[in-house]
């Protein structure tokens, strides 16, 4: 074969640890807690006869469909940020987004501050621009607030990547009282506001306010990514961004030229079930169900890590992010063993632009097991972490 010729951007294509484990975790037997799939028996049915007119067949709008627009303004609207249908741009996913404001906003060497440990895809899509990942230190209340200022002030970037609410992997969600900081250090030090949060819809003990920052910014620009993918199945691949008045023109025409438009049925399903009077209580059923698994890992948390770490009870999303204790680490040589045994994680490296911040840490995803696939899967994984202990000191 003749030698390929690729851009250079290719060489920082790295390949998304996820989806390699998540390769190796779909193998028959495998205890999977790796994935962040939202579990297929919870999932409402989608008003599938919404979809059923041909007009939705043909070529659509790039921006998407009017009735999406309109209902998606309304399910923003709702979370405290006041937007226009025209604000509002269907996307094939949130991920899609994520790669709008990668090209909309980075070249080589610009400076992006993300949470640390942040989204891996995001990670993965901001690399491949060319930005260099400043990181914050994360608490599960919101980030470390003078190393976030410190960050705005010197390193000037130039956007601000955050998930506020039940932070992929960390399960943070901000107060109200960091929100409001950050959104006023965002005004000062003039800078974009990229705000993600496919998780906040799967709030299962929320007692506080969650307003978007977005709404609470003065002057900064800012663009808010949502998704479908988490209460009303991934495989639709829906999302939908709004954005600052000013940004439209530009994403609109990224939308074009990456693949023209949303698929038009999944739009109208999706603004169905949003105008639907069965739509809270599908999110109440989901969230009950959630509840019930979160409850499960808890206790089979503390019986088999209950001495060798440490965590906070997510709140909502679907993640446990656990910090281990003493020498023990999760790293990716810990991965390939506890694969070898049946059991799949994500390791904290994955999640971070300088991987050795996460080597004691690892995500655990709850939504897609029993409660006796967690006791089985959690005894062999917390037995791995301490073989492989012993055998590197
Ligand atoms: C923080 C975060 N952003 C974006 C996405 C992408 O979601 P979507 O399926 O809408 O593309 C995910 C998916 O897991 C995520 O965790």
């Amino acid at each position: 074969m003749a030698r390929l010729q690729l851009a250079r951007r290719t060489e920082r294509l790295k390949s998304s640890l996820v989806r390699d484990i998540l390769a190796a975790a779909v193998q028959p037997g495998m205890i999977s807690f790796a994935g962040g799939l939202p579990a297929a028996d919870l999932m409402p049915a989608l008003p599938l006869a919404a979809t059923a007119d041909a007009g939705l067949y043909q070529y659509g709008s790039s921006e998407g469909e009017p009735a999406f627009r309109e209902a998606v303004a309304g399910w923003i609207g709702e979370t405290g940020l006041k937007v226009s249908p025209d604000q509002v741009l269907a996307l094939a996913g949130s991920q899609q987004g994520l790669d709008f404001a990668a090209k909309l906003l980075i070249d080589e060497g610009t400076p992006v501050l993300c949470e640390a440990p942040s989204y891996v895809a995001a990670l993965q899509v901001f690399e491949l621009f060319g930005a260099k990942i400043l990181g914050v230190p994360l608490s599960a209340d919101g980030p470390d607030l003078a190393a976030f200022e410190a960050r705005l002030r010197e390193d000037r970037p130039r956007a601000v990547y955050l998930i506020p609410c039940f932070q992929n992997p960390s399960g943070a969600c901000y107060s109200m009282d960091a929100r409001r900081a950050v959104a006023a250090l965002l005004d000062r030090y003039d800078t974009l506001l990229i705000e993600d949060e496919p998780y906040r819809s799967v709030a299962l003990d929320v007692d506080q306010p969650m307003t978007p920052i977005c709404a609470l910014l003065e002057r900064a620009p800012w663009i808010y990514l949502g998704s479908f993918s988490k209460i009303l199945w991934p495989g639709w691949r829906m999302g939908y961004l709004a954005a600052h008045p000013a940004l439209m023109p530009h994403l609109v025409r990224l939308k074009q030229a990456a693949d023209l438009h949303t698929q038009r049925p999944g739009q109208m399903a999706v603004a169905h079930w949003l105008g639907s009077e069965g739509r809270a209580a599908d999110l109440d059923g989901l969230r009950s169900g959630y509840r019930l698994r979160r409850d499960a890992m808890q206790t089979a948390l503390q019986r088999h890590f209950g001495d060798i770490a440490d965590w906070t009870v997510p709140r909502g999303g679907l993640f446990f992010w656990l910090r281990l204790r003493g020498e023990l680490e999760a790293t990716r040589a810990v991965l390939d063993q506890a694969l070898a045994q049946g059991v799949a994680f994500m390791p904290g490296e994955a999640f971070f632009a300088e991987p050795e911040l996460g080597r004691q840490c690892l995500r655990l995803n709850y939504s897609r097991s029993t409660p006796e696939e967690m006791e089985r899967g959690l005894a062999l994984l917390a037995r791995c972490l301490h073989e492989h202990a012993l055998a590197t000191v």
